[in-house]
């Protein structure tokens, strides 16, 4: 018997293609395909990659299949392995049409089909679900062999998960995970670009963003209410807003509608601001129009700028679309001095370089043509337009505008195209950058500090029904009048059904802190044992008070120097898995790009047992208070309060919380000096 024979018996788990390797399911046409990549590897590299794709593949296949990776990896700088691909269009069912041995592996597949559906996904033929690189898996491969595993899960078992690879089942206990996961944790040495884009085209490394490779995500509706959370009080403390009113009358301009960033035109509307958002992409206006996110569309500057005024002047919020460059936009709205309250990015600057950044002067085709036929010179014009950009946003700002740096890495970008002055100390990122991020000025003090986070859940019946039961039950488990944060969650779910956010699965985002999150878990899962609702996925965006260390975001209003390190991220990952989550992942990029971040989160099956009511006490009281009580110790005000209120409220328990003393700054200045 050769060795490959005696392999494949000796697995229970794996491809199998007894009549034959499936035929390739070609493309269909009007989706939109991931750019290249682009090849570098050397020969004997490319000869480890080809390697590395096989060993999916049973070896009678390998003659057919080998030229096809070669051909994929050459073109695309990848190996997606598209012949794998389940033909038509890929949706997250509802829970009762997946096989499993248990609950949990069903609703993982709900999970990993959402991510990928054609409705979610921003590039589903290359598993891309948001963020320009963020994959649920490397390839198809993984994605067949995964759902084989998911299909033979038990409550004694626990799946690894290494950068999309089924690594395999080990035994664990009923409150263990059930799936543990990790994308592209790269050694310090080796953690930078450069080696990720080795590693990537190698086959051995996976970037999950956040909650693409967390199987978390929930469709652009996820980054709506943090987006409505930010602008809202960005408005609130910059431009005066106040009231019912909110903001209307006022303009908020930005760019990006593709999956996280197709947000912003809804959320400024629920908080009632005029918006234009520019984007180069035709299609993923179209998109957003289609589901009625923008209300109108122009290539013509002129043309939106009156749209925008007539919008503000009569208080009635309207979001326009400007099919072109941002710096174009801010060109035009400097030269003809017009006025802008609020000014943000959301291009893809995490991934600058690899597409995720239009340079001004070059149409969406010719930045794709570029990247592929002379990516030096593309990265040329990357750094040209943003040093323009940013300073066209410094002449607004002189001018009166409220700029603040949306989570997307754009400022870093703009020091890496060597505009140093973006530093607050003109030298390194160490001291952060002359504009504020939203962390700094809105999301850290106002709701990371306190707890809130972008709490989430997944109604896996596909039921509307249970969805709605389910909005009214968080509802009611929020008291408005506790602080303000209460009452704009209290609004935001109240109208959540109104607003139509849902897209791809019944899924719903509500910001809440930790006592509220636990109250409203427990709510739900009593509500399943009682039959009124089917089972439910709970998690969170990585993007939270703890899941991510992230120095230019989630962490950027840490002080204490602290902000470097990835302790925060890491124990609320470990802490979690100790605790029982049903699924516990961490990741390296995120939002910001490798190197730069290091971001976990959770998914919580509710089965309506008595063990998930212990999991929620435990482990989502803990996934909040790990990250309170670390900004607590960075003595930010906002936590150490919570933290106080914590250590009286659980001394019951045995729960404690070590609170810093607070030095006299200027004494201590004094002594150095
Ligand atoms: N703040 C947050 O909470 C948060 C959350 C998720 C993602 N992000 C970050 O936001 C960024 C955007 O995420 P996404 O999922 O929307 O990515 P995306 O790649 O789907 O969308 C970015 C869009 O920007 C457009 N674009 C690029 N350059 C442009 C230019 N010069 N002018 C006009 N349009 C341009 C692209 O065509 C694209 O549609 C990423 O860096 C992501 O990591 C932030």
């Amino acid at each position: 018997m050769d060795a490959n024979t005696k392999i494949a018996e000796a697995m229970r788990i794996r491809l199998e293609f007894p009549q034959g390797l499936p035929e390739h399911p070609g493309f269909l046409p009007g989706y939109r395909r991931a750019p290249d990549r682009v090849y570098t590897l050397s020969k004997n590299e490319t000869v480890l990659a080809l390697k590395n794709a096989l060993r999916y593949i049973p070896e009678e296949f390998h003659k057919t299949v080998a030229p096809e990776f070669l051909e994929e990896l050459r073109m695309t700088g990848r190996i997606y392995g598209y012949r794998f691909r389940p033909a038509g269009a890929i949706h997250g069912k509802p829970i009762g049409e997946y096989k499993s041995k248990c609950v949990e592996g069903k609703a993982f597949q709900v999970m990993i089909d959402n991510n990928l559906s054609f409705d979610i996904a921003l590039y589903p033929y290359e598993l891309v679900t948001y963020g320009e690189t963020g994959q649920v898996f490397q390839n198809w491969m993984q994605y067949l062999l995964v759902k084989k595993y998911l299909e033979e899960l038990t409550h004694d078992l626990t799946l690894v998960i290494e950068s999309g690879h089924p690594l395999g089942f080990f035994r664990s206990r009923p409150d263990a995970p059930r799936v543990i996961i990790t994308n592209a944790l790269m050694v310090g040495l080796f953690d930078n670009m450069e080696e990720w884009h080795r590693a990537m085209q190698l086959g051995v490394a996976n970037y999950g963003q956040m909650t693409a490779g967390g199987w978390m995500y929930i469709g652009p509706q996820g980054i709506v209410h943090g987006t409505y959370n930010t602008v809202l009080n960005a408005g609130r403390m910059k431009l005066g807003a106040a009231g019912d009113d909110m903001l209307a009358g006022n303009l908020f301009v930005t760019s990006g509608l593709g999956g996280m960033s197709g947000a912003q035109p809804k959320a400024a509307k629920i908080a009632r601001a005029t918006s234009i958002t520019a984007e180069v992409d035709r299609s993923r206006i179209e998109t957003r129009h289609s589901q009625g996110w923008v209300d109108k569309i122009t290539a013509d500057l002129k043309e939106a700028f009156e749209w925008a005024d007539e919008s503000t002047k009569a208080k009635n919020p309207v979001s326009i679309a400007y099919h072109g460059n941002i710096v174009d936009l801010l060109d035009y709205a400097v030269k003809n001095n017009l006025k802008i309250g609020l000014l943000s990015d959301q291009t893809s600057c995490h991934a600058q370089y690899e597409g995720g950044y239009c340079p001004q002067g070059l149409t969406f085709e010719e930045r794709t043509r570029m990247l592929n036929e002379n990516p030096a010179e593309f990265r040329k014009k990357v750094d040209e337009s943003l040093a323009k950009h940013f300073r066209l946003i410094k002449t607004l700002c002189e001018r009166g505008t409220y700029f603040f740096d949306y989570g997307n890495a754009f400022l870093r970008a703009v020091y890496d195209a060597g505009c140093k002055e973006v530093a607050k100390n003109g030298e390194d990122t160490h001291d952060g950058f002359i504009f504020p991020s939203y962390v700094e000025d809105i999301l850290g003090p106002l709701c990371f500090d306190f707890g809130y986070g972008p709490f989430r859940w997944v109604c896996l019946s596909g039921k509307p029904d249970d969805l709605r039961k389910t909005d009214r039950a968080a509802m009611d488990c929020i008291d408005p009048e506790r602080r303000f944060q209460d009452k704009d969650n209290w609004v935001w779910i109240r109208d959540a059904e109104k607003n139509g956010l849902v897209v791809g699965t019944q899924a719903r985002i509500l910001y809440q802190d930790a006592e509220g999150r636990v109250k409203i878990a427990l709510k739900f899962n009593e509500m399943v044992r009682k039959g009124e609702i089917g089972p439910v996925m709970l998690g969170r965006d990585h993007h939270d008070v703890s899941g991510t260390d992230s120095p230019y975001r989630e962490t950027s209003n840490i002080k204490d120097g602290s902000n470097v390190m990835a302790d925060m991220a890491t124990q609320c990952f470990a802490g979690n898995a100790a605790r029982g989550m049903s699924l516990v992942a961490l990741h390296n990029g995120g939002g910001v790009g490798i190197g730069k971040s290091i971001n976990g989160g959770f998914g919580m099956v509710l089965d309506g047992s008595y063990r998930a009511d212990e999991t929620i006490k435990s482990a989502m009281s803990w996934d909040v208070m790990g990250g309170v009580a670390r900004r607590a110790w960075a003595r930010n005000e906002n936590a150490l309060g919570v933290s106080m209120e914590f250590n009286e409220n659980k001394a019951a328990l045995g729960e404690h919380i070590t609170l810093p003393y607070v030095a006299d700054e200027a004494y201590l200045k004094q002594l150095v000096n």
